[in-house]
């Protein structure tokens, strides 16, 4: 890979950059980034390049007919004892695989998976100024493959371009969040591109989204879309519904996003004495659950939020149930953080320690 860091412009805009506190999500841009243009078939040599606006044409196809993926992914401040000076990046190589599915289930070319875990490394590795210290926070990177083709034919694109940006966060939520059951809209068809991390489906949640944000639900809880009986994942996150000593999560179908924090938690339950099982979870019998007292949580997990406990579930009857505390979310939230932070050992092969001073 090249790198253009030799210019004194980027080296000028990765100077005396202050992290903000408290840091957010997604608010403060890493002002470097990687990026790379596939043209006759083949991709070019991914290069560092300033976060300068990016030239589109009107008529460039992702803009209209919605060719584009994306990835989140994170680099944490190693606080263990091993590899101190090192940055870890968690389990890349399955964020590059699922990068590749996505791209494979909307007509786009695939990247070589060393390239993508490469570019990752290359781009930690020249901002480690901004990976945070502190255990939580991190530098969240969010690799995007998009058409480039300027043409609006209703055909894939024979350009694209791949970005990766990075931006120091907090993780998605700091808090435990409130939950609406979503029963109007529908996240994911069958057949559809649910399981894949297509831009488009996130657009789609907006329209449901937005009026709950004011009445302070920050996720929606889909269900099945041709049932609307069982909970299938959260907005941006897995779901997971713990009923006494058992912890229960949707089975993966075309229909739900793969979580690689989602697969992590189910690897781990047995050697932290849990219980986890793949299993359909009915909402009414979640909501009967709650309501009469029993034993539950309800949470989710992905790479931005890591585990976020759910304190309130609500939806367009006028439901609003308060969940009794989440022990087992909050102890999951840890055990990720300490693995991720390298604090406790990883399972063989989970982290890839980046050299960044
Ligand atoms: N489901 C959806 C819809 C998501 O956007 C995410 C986040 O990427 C997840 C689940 C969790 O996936 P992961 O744990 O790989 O980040
Ligand atoms: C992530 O958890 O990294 C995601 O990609 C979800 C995102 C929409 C914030």
């Amino acid at each position: 890979m090249t790198s253009t860091l030799a210019s004194p412009d980027l080296r000028r805009r990765l100077e005396g950059i202050q992290l903000p506190d408290p840091l957010g999500f997604g608010t403060l841009m890493a002002p470097v980034m990687a990026i790379a243009h596939y043209r006759d078939g083949a991709w070019e040599d991914v290069r560092l390049d300033a976060l300068d606006p990016l030239s589109l044409a009107p008529h460039t196809q992702a803009l209209h007919y919605g060719q584009a993926i994306f990835e989140g992914m994170k680099a944490y401040r190693n606080l263990g004892t091993d590899l101190p000076g090192t940055a870890l990046l968690f389990r890349p190589h399955e964020h590059a695989r699922r990068f590749n599915r996505s791209a494979t289930r909307l007509g786009m070319p695939e990247l070589d998976e060393d390239v993508y875990v490469a570019t990752l490394e290359r781009l930690v590795s020249t901002l480690d100024a901004l990976v945070p210290e502190r255990q939580g926070q991190s530098l969240y990177l969010r690799p995007t493959m998009f058409g480039a083709t300027a043409h609006l034919s209703v055909v894939p694109s024979t350009e694209y371009c791949f970005v990766v940006l990075a931006t120091p966060s907090d993780a998605f939520f700091t808090a435990p969040i409130s939950a609406w059951i979503e029963r109007r809209f529908s996240r994911a068809g069958p057949g559809g591109t649910g399981n894949v991390k297509a831009a488009g489906n996130y657009a789609a949640s907006f329209a449901a989204a937005a009026p709950l944000a004011k009445l302070g639900f920050q996720q929606l809880l889909w269900l099945d879309a041709v049932h609307h009986t069982h909970i299938e994942e959260f907005t941006a996150m897995n779901v997971f519904v713990r009923r006494g000593d058992t912890i229960l999560t949707p089975p993966l179908s075309d229909t739900i996003l793969a979580g690689i924090t989602r697969d992590s938690l189910l690897r781990l339950a047995g050697s932290l004495g849990l219980s986890m099982v793949e299993k359909p979870v009915d909402v009414a019998e979640l909501v009967d659950a709650i309501a009469s007292g029993e034993d539950v949580e309800v949470f989710g997990c992905g790479t931005g939020a890591v585990v976020a406990p759910v304190e309130l579930i609500g939806d367009e009857t006028g439901l609003r149930l308060p969940l009794p505390p989440f022990p087992v979310a909050t102890r999951l939230r840890r055990h990720m953080l300490d693995l991720q932070h390298g604090v406790l050992p990883a399972p063989a092969g989970w982290q890839r320690p980046v050299p960044t001073r």
